[in-house]
This record gives structure tokens, C-alpha cells and sequence, in this order.
């Protein structure tokens, strides 16, 4: 069975896991977080682009995936260049979805719901040149609503004030009453798109990466029909990620060490974490 190995910097990829992982097909599907950094739309373009191709060459080394996702809107749009020339494997990156965004909406404005970094970067900008220029484009950047679902994930009360603070800032800006598609434009959104759904003022679609991402996936490596496999998921910072351990073993995952990743690591290994 092939391997895909999905990267984020937390939990958000699962997002794009699960959306590969519904599409009915014998794949292996490993997950990998560098959470001794998250998040990443605070963190600086040019450390970005030093570390995670780096960290990815390190994951390819000791998991050898036949392809890997890059599955952070926030990696891909400052590092996909760079991530592609360190490694072997060929690279899936998620990236806005403003062309789908732009097609559907029938108002003519779009949110963009991303992290601070990704609505500010010029990969977005050349995305709303090439596909939105006749559409007004709400921009909202939020690292509490990334924040906001990895509490979830572990089973934490989501924040509400993030999700006020993020409908306040599309549906308030100017123009935002027209507003009838949101592109959530970092991975870690999906995750809470009912909660965002359910504080909105009135109905909109809600749009996300998942199925295009797993349509390439299927499109490059042509797998066969079949159950997907969930097989490990390892962590930068697994002490960190001490409080999700039970929501990924639920869903499948066997806890994995990143020995590869060690000088990428914060804290050592926790007992019981496997090779
Ligand atoms: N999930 C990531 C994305 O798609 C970013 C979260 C973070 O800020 O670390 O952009």
C-alpha cells in the first residue's frame, strides 16, 4: 500500500487527512506535526522557509512517503518551492481556495479566513489577482481560531470570542453584508466550521481545501479502491501534544516517535511513544 505522510503544524491537516482518508482508497496515511512551533502564521516568512523543508527532509528519511501534503495554507504559500527541492517525494500543497470561492459565490464577496500571515502574503495576493479581481475579498487573519481548534481536539470548550472576533471581522467590514462564501484558508478552520456556521448572522458556504487536495492525492498516485489505512501520527513537541493523544488514538493513529526530527524537537520523546 502507498504512504502519504500529511504535515501541518498542528492538528489542522487532519482536516485534509480526513478528506483523503473518506475517499475509499487503499492508501497508508501517516501524520506529522511540528507543534514545537505552532503556530506558524505568527512565525516570520524567512523561518518558515529555513525550517520546514528541513523538518520534511528529516520525515522523508525515516518514513520514506511515496508522496507528502503539506497541508498548511501557511507553509505552502511562503515554502512549496523550497520544500519541493529538499526532498524526493512529490509535494501536495494547500493553498487558498479563492477560484473555487470566486465560482461560487453569487454576491460577488468573498471572506478569506486564514492565519495572519497567510492573508498577507503575495502568493494570496497573485490568487485574488489571477481569480478574484472582479470580487471584493474580505481578508480576516486569526491565530485564536487556530488556537480555538487544537482546544477542541482535546476535548476543550472551544473559545468563543475567537469565533466572534472572526465573524465580527468578515460580516462587519465594510461590503460584508454581501458576504455569501467564506475560503478557509488555513487547515485548522474546517475544524470548526459548525461553530463559525452557528455565530454567523445568516447562511454561507463555508469552503475548504480537503476534497481538491484529496482529489490530487488520487489524481498522482492512482491508488486502488479500498480502506485507507491510519497508521501513525508523531509530533515536534510531543509532550505538548500529551492532550491529544487519546482524540488520534480514537481515530486510529499509533502515537509514533520522530526520531528524525529530534534537532527539530523541544522536549524528549514521552514513555510509551514507539520507533
Ligand atoms: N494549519 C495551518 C494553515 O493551514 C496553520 C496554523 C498555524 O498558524 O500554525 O495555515
Amino acid at each position: 500500500m502507498r504512504r502519504v505522510l500529511v504535515f501541518d503544524s498542528g492538528v489542522g491537516g487532519l482536516s485534509v487527512l480526513e478528506a483523503i482518508a473518506a475517499s475509499g482508497v487503499a492508501l497508508e496515511l501517516d501524520y506529522a506535526a511540528d507543534n514545537a512551533w505552532l503556530p506558524y502564521g505568527l512565525k516570520s516568512d524567512a523561518e518558515l522557509r529555513a525550517r520546514v523543508p528541513a523538518l520534511l527532509a528529516a520525515l522523508e528519511a525515516q518514513w520514506a512517503p511515496a508522496l507528502i501534503v503539506v497541508a498548511c495554507n501557511t507553509a505552502s504559500t511562503i515554502a512549496l518551492d523550497a520544500i519541493r527541492a529538499a526532498v524526493a517525494a512529490p509535494v501536495v500543497g494547500v493553498v487558498p481556495p479563492i477560484k473555487p470561492a470566486a465560482a461560487q459565490s453569487k454576491t460577488g464577496t468573498i471572506g478569506l479566513l486564514a492565519t495572519p500571515a497567510t492573508v498577507r502574503r503575495a502568493y494570496t495576493d497573485d490568487l485574488i489577482a489571477q481569480f478574484a479581481a472582479d470580487k471584493r475579498v474580505i481578508r480576516f487573519g486569526s491565530s485564536a481560531l487556530v488556537a480555538a481548534a487544537e482546544a477542541k481536539l482535546r476535548g476543550e470548550a472551544v473559545d468563543a470570542s475567537a469565533i466572534t472576533e472572526a465573524i465580527t471581522g468578515l460580516f462587519g467590514a465594510e461590503g460584508g453584508d454581501a458576504l455569501d462564501v467564506v475560503a478557509l484558508a488555513c487547515t485548522h478552520f474546517p475544524l470548526l466550521a459548525a461553530d463559525l456556521a452557528a455565530a454567523a448572522p445568516r447562511p454561507c458556504l463555508w469552503l475548504d481545501s480537503g476534497a481538491a487536495i484529496a482529489r490530487r492525492v488520487l489524481q498522482l498516485l492512482s491508488p486502488a479502491p479500498g480502506a485507507p489505512r491510519v497508521r501513525r501520527a508523531g509530533f515536534t513537541d510531543p509532550a505538548a501534544a500529551h492532550g491529544l493523544f487519546s482524540t488520534l488514538q480514537q481515530r486510529g493513529f499509533a502515537m509514533a516517535r520522530i526520531a528524525a526530527a529530534a534537532p527539530f524537537s523541544a522536549d524528549p520523546l514521552p514513555d510509551g511513544a514507539s520507533a
